[in-house]
């Protein structure tokens, strides 16, 4: 069986960061995010299609030098085609029912039985669907008492509410859905290809994923999961491989080659490898790209820090993105595009 994981997007919302690196490659307790996707995947899925487009050679490289126990083939778009087309585009690895993965969403989704449901309700679809208290956000789903979603109702009034499920980014289907995508163009999954195969074909369900999830699209959902994480596995942080602390570290993960001088402070903050933070320092609620310094008796509070920026000796730099150089080329302004309604 196939899993298609999208990984092909921009990420606009997580720059500075994603201007050097592609977002499913972003670390989370020091593991790239596409790898606790791929970990929860079922033995029957044997193999693994990368929807790729933007640092497509980034992703490539990753998995040619770190084996994660399945086949794994990279398809690159030749331009990005959305969710929808991004699965048309990998049809030719299709063979049978299949899945769809957003690769930055982390949940606790037991995908093997959300696979059994699906077979044993014969749907033609089924998507995974996280409940929320603050319905006006997103698009939610109107569902039977068997399951079956009859509509998706966009950003409703929460007395008008049908339900609190949203779409929460796994889907499995079946391949003749793929009939229903045209070939070469953009197209969205959600918007243009739901709808539809819930009016024709009455066989669309939903398959609730309990305890927790977090679409990691924006800075507070990336330090979110990292918080999340670290307290699912009983730690108060975690360092990488060569990376040396003098000073107080807390709720937060730091990745290799790091060092954190005396009296200095990291708390609930993600700190990617080569970074020096000197001292009388303090890195609070924050993301520091690679290779950065935080120089001494600086304040960098709910920030993020682009790879290999410098904040100067003393600065407060606070709420605020740093990122000193030229936009790579070819990288879009603002967001392109989203699957899930946020
Ligand atoms: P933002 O720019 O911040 O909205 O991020 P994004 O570009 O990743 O978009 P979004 O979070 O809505 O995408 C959800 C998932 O779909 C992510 O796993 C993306 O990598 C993936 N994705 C979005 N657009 C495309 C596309 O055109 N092609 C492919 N292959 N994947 C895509």
């Amino acid at each position: 069986m196939e899993a298609i994981i999208l990984a092909g997007g921009f990420g606009t919302r997580l720059a500075p960061l994603t201007y050097t690196r592609a977002k499913p490659l972003l670390p989370i307790l020091n593991k790239p995010m596409i790898t606790y996707l791929i970990d929860s995947l079922p033995k029957e899925i044997d193999k693994v299609v990368l929807a790729v487009n933007y640092r497509k050679d980034q992703i490539e490289k990753y998995f040619k030098e770190n084996d994660v126990g399945r086949e794994i083939v990279v398809n690159e778009e030749p331009k990005p085609l959305g969710t929808g087309g991004a699965v048309k585009f990998a049809e030719k690895h299709i063979t049978g029912t299949f899945v769809v993965l957003n690769s930055d969403i982390i949940s606790s989704l037991n995908l093997k039985e959300m696979i059994g449901f699906h077979r044993r309700v014969n749907a033609v679809a089924t998507i995974s669907l996280w409940p929320v208290d603050n319905v006006s956000e997103f698009g939610v789903v109107e569902i039977k008492e068997d399951s079956r979603i009859t509509s998706f109702i966009e950003k409703p009034k929460p007395e008008e509410a049908p339900s609190n499920l949203i779409n929460a980014g796994a889907y499995c289907l079946e391949p003749f859905v793929l009939d229903y995508i045209d070939t070469g163009r953009l197209v969205s999954m959600e918007q243009e290809i739901f709808p539809r195969l819930i009016e024709d074909t009455k066989a669309f369900y939903g398959y609730r994923i309990s305890e927790y999830w977090v679409d990691v699209g924006r800075i507070e959902s990336y330090l979110k999961v990292n918080r999340l994480l670290l307290d699912h596995n009983g730690r108060e942080y975690v360092v990488g491989e060569r990376s040396e602390i003098k000073g107080r570290i807390k709720y937060s993960s730091l990745g290799c080659n790091v060092f954190v001088d005396e009296h200095s402070i990291v708390e609930s903050s993600i700190v990617f490898d080569n970074v020096r933070v000197e001292k009388n320092a303090v890195v609070l609620n924050s993301v520091v790209g690679e290779g950065c310094v935080i120089k001494k008796g600086a304040r960098v509070v709910n920030c993020v820090v682009g790879d290999d920026e410098v904040v100067e000796e003393n600065a407060v730099v606070e709420n605020t993105k740093v990122w000193t150089k030229p936009l790579p080329e070819g990288y879009p302004k603002r967001q392109v595009g989203n699957v899930i309604k946020k």
